[in-house]
């Protein structure tokens, strides 16, 4: 096989969380009167929560404190938790759940490689937790994508090189992320627009054909 493990961000990939983010940060620009839309959201796709926030504030003439910012991203944060607390298997992409399960039978090792700190609630709520050998995220990492350490860290973890993996991706700071850290990245949804990524798949099934 041509991968020996494939590494998985999380939202936007696995699960349709991504509108969740989008709908938590809309909410507090709007009660801050920042503009903010889904083309902004695209820039905070990978980041971390407290650089999505300072990308938002860039469209803001005010200055906040580091107190002020704490608040805000705590504030995303709580509102975004209540989104998550509905989540269900529904939530996971097409074909996530059958591929996940192929993939695992064909003698690959699986991880999550995400920014979130929000990743192990999220994939205990969507029943997929089982599936991965590691979770690299938001928790274990100094520095966001495109820096490649989440991916270098969940190789590690997995007990495989960086050539060894493929990882999949829905953020430009993640096909980034992927490429300095010599790994190969298939990108779906908003990435594979961008064609800055050694595959571009329109769906989760074509993964097997890839790895195959
Ligand atoms: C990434 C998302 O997976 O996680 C980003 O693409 C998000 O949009 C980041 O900001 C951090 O997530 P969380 O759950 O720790 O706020
Ligand atoms: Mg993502």
């Amino acid at each position: 096989m041509k991968y020996k493990g494939i590494i998985f961000d999380l939202d936007g990939v696995l699960v349709h969380t991504d509108k969740y983010h989008y709908l938590a940060w809309k909410q507090i620009a709007d009660r801050l009167g920042i503009y903010f839309d889904e083309k902004i959201n695209n820039k905070l796709r990978g980041v971390s929560r407290m650089a999505s926030l300072e990308i938002i504030l860039e469209g803001s003439t005010k200055n906040f404190s580091d107190e002020q910012k704490q608040k805000l991203a705590e504030e995303k944060n709580s509102v975004y938790r209540q989104y998550l607390e509905g989540l269900t298997q529904r939530d996971l992409g097409e074909g996530v759940l059958q591929t996940l399960d192929k993939l695992k039978t064909m003698g690959l090792k699986l991880a999550v490689g995400s920014s979130s700190r929000n990743a192990v609630l999220i994939l205990k709520k969507t029943c997929i937790y089982g599936f991965f050998d590691a979770v690299s995220d938001g928790n274990n990492i100094v520095k966001t994508k495109p820096d490649p350490e989440v991916f270098i860290k969940a190789a590690d973890m997995l007990g495989l090189l960086c050539g060894q993996c493929l990882v999949v991706e829905d953020a430009v700071s993640g096909v980034l992320a992927a490429t300095a850290a010599n790994m190969d990245c298939a990108a779906i949804g908003d990435a594979a627009k961008h064609k800055i990524a050694t595959y571009n798949i329109e769906n989760f099934y074509q993964l097997v054909e890839i790895v195959s």
